[in-house]
């Protein structure tokens, strides 16, 4: 007899599987968490403490479950063999071939990993959905584990995750709410109830919606969409802004304080980035036009355009302030991570930047607290003149232009004149994220290109 009440399974040891399984190890003594993946070096990297993610107190919440109720292993057959409960948190990036390339989910770690459930399976099991899936695709996957099997009963749900990366601890310790979407059946109610008794264990039961598959599904990438629909909306009047000396940061505040609208995600910046934003707009634009709705798959698809425009617009202006040619100037590019706190640098701003300044023949020098080793692989196949140099002082050394990226707090704390003396003149910065003293660094001799708001610049002309 098991001295656990029940095994779960986590099929996907990534930037959800990893720190979401945890958390319910952590807070769960009583159950088993197994989180397996086919990658190798990413399970020794988690069984050790030199984690595969950086992610502030992942490591903590790592320890005080490993070894006891969490475990770490490529063996997934096993795995799915002992389990009650399977989390599915593979990958579902966007699909780059075939029929709806650019922008339909690649569905096919998904698919695989059901098929391999149907394999191994030896008793009835509660399937997870963790991964961020198209709207219906519980369907496929009840169809695969149903079809012309007798061996065994399976539930599937849709459990999405809401973690940002950065803080993805304190989101799950203290989540706005848990989501879990079910078959409104007896069955399906019942998965729904052993779901919700994992996360009872310490989010309050308020704070645990209960829906039908379908809303559960669609609710994710409806989140993400609202979400960077705000980032694309303040960028978008952060043009506008440095075109009528209106200050993004105070036309921010002034809406944000309406309690309607609110104060989060009203930061102007070089564009979002991370891997899901644009994959999940893109993946809602996709059935909106699968589903005949062509007005609204424009609606949604503008917030990625706008998007590739700020982005493209930021480096267009570095370009034509530096007197319309970058080629030989040394540019350093501070933050290449997709935000602050995080090493990860998927479709990050910076890339796109880099890849631009690159291709109008700039020396670019990436530095990065926690994101160096993922540029290296990121920029591997790019040509050009591109070192890495993890130290903001030495970056600096004969650059033309400092380039601010990620909202690193260790860049607000830079000794400015320091860095100045040691750049080549006249100095500019290009804040991408509104995060240094504009007017102190003016005042030391840089010129100044913030986001969304006036110029400071020594030229008279
Ligand atoms: P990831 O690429 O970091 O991790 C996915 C892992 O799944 C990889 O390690 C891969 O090796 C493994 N995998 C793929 N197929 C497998 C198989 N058949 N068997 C075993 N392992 C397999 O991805 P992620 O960032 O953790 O995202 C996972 C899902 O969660 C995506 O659908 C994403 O949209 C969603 N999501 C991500 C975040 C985030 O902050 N990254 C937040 C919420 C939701
Ligand atoms: C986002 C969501 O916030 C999570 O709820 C969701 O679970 C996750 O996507 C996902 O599905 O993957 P994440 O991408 O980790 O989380 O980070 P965010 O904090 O949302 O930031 C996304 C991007 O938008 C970053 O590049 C960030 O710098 C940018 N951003 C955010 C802005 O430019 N301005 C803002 O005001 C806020």
């Amino acid at each position: 007899m098991s001295e656990f009440k029940k095994t779960i399974l986590c099929i996907g040891a990534g930037y959800v599987g990893g720190p979401t399984m945890a958390m319910i190890a952590a807070k769960c003594p009583n159950y088993k968490v197994h989180v397996v993946d086919l990658n190798e070096e990413r399970i020794a990297a988690w069984q050790s403490d030199d984690l595969p993610i950086y992610e502030p107190g992942l490591l903590d919440t790592v320890k005080v479950a490993r070894g006891r109720n969490l475990f770490f292993s490529t063996n997934v057959d096993a795995g799915i063999a002992e389990a009650d409960i399977i989390f599915v948190s593979v990958n579902t990036p966007t699909k780059m071939f075939g029929r709806g390339a650019g922008k339909a989910a690649d569905l096919q770690y998904w698919e695989k990993t059901a098929r391999q459930i149907k394999r191994c399976a030896t008793k009835d099991i509660i399937v997870v959905e963790k991964s961020t899936l198209p709207v219906r695709t519980a369907e496929a996957m009840e169809r695969i584990l149903r079809e012309e099997n007798d061996d065994f009963k399976v539930e599937v749900l849709s459990n999405p995750e809401f973690l940002a990366e950065g803080t993805a601890i304190r989101d799950l310790e203290n989540p706005d709410r848990v989501l879990i979407g079910g078959r409104e059946t007896p069955a399906g109610a019942q998965a729904i109830q052993d779901l919700v008794d994992v996360y009872e264990h310490w989010v309050d039961s308020d704070k645990i919606l209960t829906t039908n598959t379908w809303s559960s599904e669609l609710s994710k990438l409806v989140a993400n969409a609202f979400l960077a629909q705000r980032v694309s909306s303040i960028n978008t009047i952060s043009a506008l802004c440095e075109k009528t000396e209106a200050n993004v940061k105070e036309v921010a505040r002034a809406i944000g304080t309406d309690s309607r609208i609110g104060s989060r995600f009203l930061y102007a910046s070089v564009g979002f980035g991370g891997s899901c934003f644009q994959k999940d707009i893109l993946n809602l634009v996709y059935l909106c036009e699968h589903f005949g709705l062509p007005e609204v798959a424009a609606y949604w698809e503008q917030v990625v355009e706008v998007n590739n425009w700020q982005r493209t617009r930021f480096v267009n202006n570095m370009i034509t302030s530096m007197f319309n040619t970058v080629v030989d100037k040394k540019i350093a590019i501070f933050g290449f991570a997709f935000k602050a706190d995080t090493g990860d640098t998927r479709e990050s701003p910076a890339f796109y930047a880099v890849k631009q300044l690159l291709e109008e023949r700039a020396n670019v020098v990436i530095c990065d607290p926690q994101a160096i080793p993922n540029a290296q692989i990121d920029l591997a196949g790019v040509k050009g003149n591109i070192s890495y140099e993890a130290d903001p002082y030495k970056a600096a050394e004969g650059a033309a232009a400092i380039a601010i990226f990620t909202e690193w707090s260790d860049f607000k704390e830079l000794d400015y004149q320091k860095i100045y003396d040691v750049m080549s003149h006249p100095a500019f910065m290009f804040d991408g994220r509104n995060i240094v003293d504009h007017q102190a660094l003016y005042e030391i001799g840089f010129n100044v290109y913030p986001i969304g708001m006036s110029k400071k610049v020594h030229f008279t002309k």
